[in-house]
């Protein structure tokens, strides 16, 4: 990657910082951003990035101090923005697309967000380019967006407001290294990313959300059913272990995948099929209240993404702190 396509954007408050992420950048302490590589780079965002959200008065600035002014926000729209058109869009680090619509759960959380009755921001997290962000963002919330791979969060940037620009952080780097204060969030979406984690992970996220969650705070998981998308012998043996009373019966790997869908796509070697008693049961662990839980259609799929009963496409979960 050359460096003039590294750029970083943040912002916290109003004020904008803008990164750009080069060996000759010159921070605006006069410190110089040392190595080449992405690697560098992207541990340098994130540590500049990073800060805590506990409440939106205690927003901090970003500990390095901003660094150069380094792209105009009336930038034209990139290639990735033109494809939000499509249904789908692919992630840059291969880890599935981002759904460019908004399901019935994500529908739910949205207008939970979006009500004027919430008092401190929500997360999107495994947020891909912003999609759900941006529509948190059009209905007043204040948003904290994250995702693994640093390039999807300045997408963004270009599809929103300087108005909504104010409301939105953006902290790239995996979700378990944001360090977010005790009930500091009204709400947490993870829209179809938890499918990719062990089940180690799947409990340490749902440890994770509602500790940042304040009292009354909601989370929304969606995830990709185990109907959908796999091969038949992958649904057998997860009935299988269903009836045997597994713990984690939805375990998958790129084998479990159809055969045509492999050739076309790079996923993690292995995922997790979620269905609503799994969710149920993580979501209760850690002390949630389920709101709602169930499998849904996703109508606005072509079909060789929906489940052959056309109901079981996604499953999600609404659960109360
Ligand atoms: C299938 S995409 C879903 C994107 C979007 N939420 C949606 O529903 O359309 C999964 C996203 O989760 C992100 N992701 C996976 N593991 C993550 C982690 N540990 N921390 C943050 N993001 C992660 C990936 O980078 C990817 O963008």
């Amino acid at each position: 990657m050359t460096s003039a396509t590294v750029y970083r954007n943040c912002f916290a408050l109003g004020k904008q910082y803008l990164h750009r992420l080069t060996v000759t950048e010159q921070c605006a302490s006069g410190r110089r951003l040392s190595g080449t590589s992405r690697q560098s780079s992207n541990r340098a965002t994130t540590e500049s990035c990073r800060h805590s959200l506990g409440g939106l008065n205690s927003i901090r600035s970003i500990s390095s101090g901003p660094i150069a002014m380094a792209k105009p926000l009336d930038a034209q729209p990139t290639a990735i923005s033109a494809e939000h058109t499509g249904i789908f869009t692919p992630t840059l680090n291969k880890m599935g697309w981002q759904q460019n619509s908004l399901d019935e759960y994500l529908s739910d959380f949205v207008d939970y967000a979006g009500s004027p009755s919430r008092t401190r921001p929500v997360a999107d997290v495994g947020a891909a380019f912003g999609f759900v962000s941006q529509k948190l963002l059009e209905r007043g919330a204040t948003v904290l967006m994250n995702d693994l791979e640093p390039g999807h969060l300045e997408d963004i940037v270009r599809r929103i407001s300087p108005e909504e620009r104010e409301r939105l952080t953006c902290i790239p780097g995996s979700v378990f290294d944001l360090k977010l204060e005790e009930g500091s969030l009204d709400g947490i979406v993870a829209a179809r990313m938890t499918q990719f984690f062990p089940v180690a992970d799947i409990r340490r996220f749902f440890d994770l959300a509602y500790k940042w969650l304040a009292q009354g705070g909601r989370l929304c998981v969606t995830n990709t059913s185990p109907w959908r998308g796999t091969t038949e012998a992958f649904q057998r043996e997860y009935e299988r272990k269903c009836q045997q009373g597994e713990e984690w019966p939805g375990i998958t790997t790129t084998d479990s995948l159809d055969q045509n869908r492999q050739k076309r796509i790079t996923l993690p070697q292995t995922g997790y099929r979620f269905d609503p008693a799994v969710l149920r049961r993580e979501a209760e662990r850690v002390g949630f209240r389920v709101v709602r839980t169930s499998f849904y259609p996703t109508p606005f799929l072509p079909d060789e993404f929906r489940s052959a009963d056309g109901i079981r496409d996604a499953v999600g979960l609404i659960a109360e702190k």
